[in-house]
């Protein structure tokens, strides 16, 4: 492999589609190896774009803009950040040997859609999962509850992130409420939603799968500790690593995670999101990508997932090694306003081993993830008690 000069014709070039806070550090990694990096996003000034070459933005599921700007920056590696990207156009440029997908355009297509990855884990490599039915109408949704799945379920939009139009719901008399949440929180007109019965897991977890080139050139396949997390409503606010859990589960969590990031191919990390209840593990979904709750990485690994994505893209050789307990916890924008302020930092940073990420979002949002504490620890118990009390010193202001 090789890296040529940035901003010179003999750039190593890197595309970005999606410029959240996970891609602001990628793009930090791949810098450091002196990659030429473009960052795309729907929005202006987002995270991503701040540390980039150049930064576009665009509505990147409209497929002519995207297939132009691709075609005018010729990038070698194209990177989704995000699921909301006309994904067969990546299909397309992916097969005229355009730009290199990462990890493969079949994986963020398989991804975009619940729908692609569930049928995939479950029907064709047989992986342990929920119950689970599709659904195209509020009719169709309630017969899938009433002929097997049951309750309590959730119910999701097939095109949707970080718990967006999901519900749990335990009764008959509130399907009619979840399909219409449903409808107004997927990406797409056609209505079709995911119901899965739900598991009652003693914790979950994301196990960060790399697929990385080893010294003779082949791919390998290596393992971070598994990360556990709490989510409310669909989204994270903590998260921890490693999560203890028996040699039982995270042996058949591996196995899980190999095989479906087998088949998904290509080089890269994934998040591979898992159920566990004692030694028994359920599939949940991956992506094809760094994940939010591996942000904890950028204290508890020498190498976080962020730099092991880049390794990983650019055919390096990488390191999942820990090398403390850790912790996260996020700090959200907790009003809807533009250009907030921080204060509170030097109290958060005062917090044993404590350490704070800004992301620089234009917007803050009640809701939005602006920022996340971080802290190391020789327990993990200690990390996330210095995390959450590091993430409550951080207030958002007005003036
Ligand atoms: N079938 C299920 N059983 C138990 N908990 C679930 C189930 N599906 C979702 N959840 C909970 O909701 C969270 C978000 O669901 P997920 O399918 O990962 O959606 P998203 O794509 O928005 O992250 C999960 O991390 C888990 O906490
Ligand atoms: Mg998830």
């Amino acid at each position: 492999m090789q890296i040529g000069t940035p901003l010179s014709s003999s750039a190593l070039k890197v595309m970005l589609l999606g410029a959240g806070e996970l891609g602001k550090e990628v793009i930090i990694s791949l810098q450091r190896y002196g990659v030429e990096v473009i960052a795309v996003d729907r929005y202006e000034n987002a995270p991503g774009h701040q540390v980039a070459h150049r930064a576009y933005t665009m509505d990147m599921t409209d497929e002519d803009s995207l297939r132009e700007l691709i075609l005018k920056e010729k990038p070698k590696y194209i990177v989704p950040e995000i699921e909301a990207i006309a994904t067969h156009v990546l299909a397309e440029l992916e097969q005229e040997g355009v730009a290199e997908v990462i990890p493969k355009a079949r994986a963020t297509q398989l991804t975009m859609n619940r729908e692609g990855i569930r049928r995939l884990a479950a029907e064709e490599l047989a992986l342990p999962t929920s119950r689970y039915a599709f659904a195209k109408s509020l009719n169709e949704l309630k017969i899938a509850i009433d002929g097997g799945v049951g309750y309590p379920c959730f119910i999701k939009p097939v095109m949707s992130s970080s718990g967006k139009g999901q519900s749990l719901i335990n009764s008959s008399n509130e399907v009619e409420a979840a399909w219409e949440y449903a409808l107004q929180g997927g990406r797409v007109n056609q209505p079709n939603v995911i119901v899965e019965e739900k598991i009652e897991f003693d914790f979950e977890i994301t196990l960060l799968t790399i697929r990385s080139l080893d010294e003779s050139g082949n791919i390998q396949t290596s393992f971070c500790e598994p990360i556990g997390h709490v989510q409310i409503s669909g989204d994270y606010v903590e998260s921890w690593q490693p999560q203890p859990m028996t040699e039982k589960a995270l042996a058949l969590s591996k196995d899980i995670a190999k095989k479906i990031t087998d088949n998904l191919g290509g080089r890269g990390i994934f998040g591979v999101e898992l159920f566990v209840k004692g030694d028994d593990v359920w599939f949940s979904e991956v992506s094809p990508r760094p994940h939010d709750t591996g942000m904890v990485t950028m204290v508890s690994q020498r190498q976080n997932e962020f730099e092991l994505h880049a390794r990983a893209i650019l055919g390096l050789p990488v390191n999942s090694e820990l090398t403390s307990a850790g912790a996260s916890a996020v700090i959200y924008g907790s009003m809807d306003e533009v250009g907030v302020s921080f204060v509170g930092l030097e109290l958060a940073l005062s917090v044993p081993q404590a350490e704070v990420r800004l992301f620089g979002k234009p917007e803050s949002f009640v809701k939005r993830r602006m920022g996340v504490a971080l802290a190391y620890s020789d327990s993990v118990a200690q990390a996330r008690e210095n995390a959450k009390v590091a993430a409550g010193q951080v207030k958002v202001i007005k003036e």
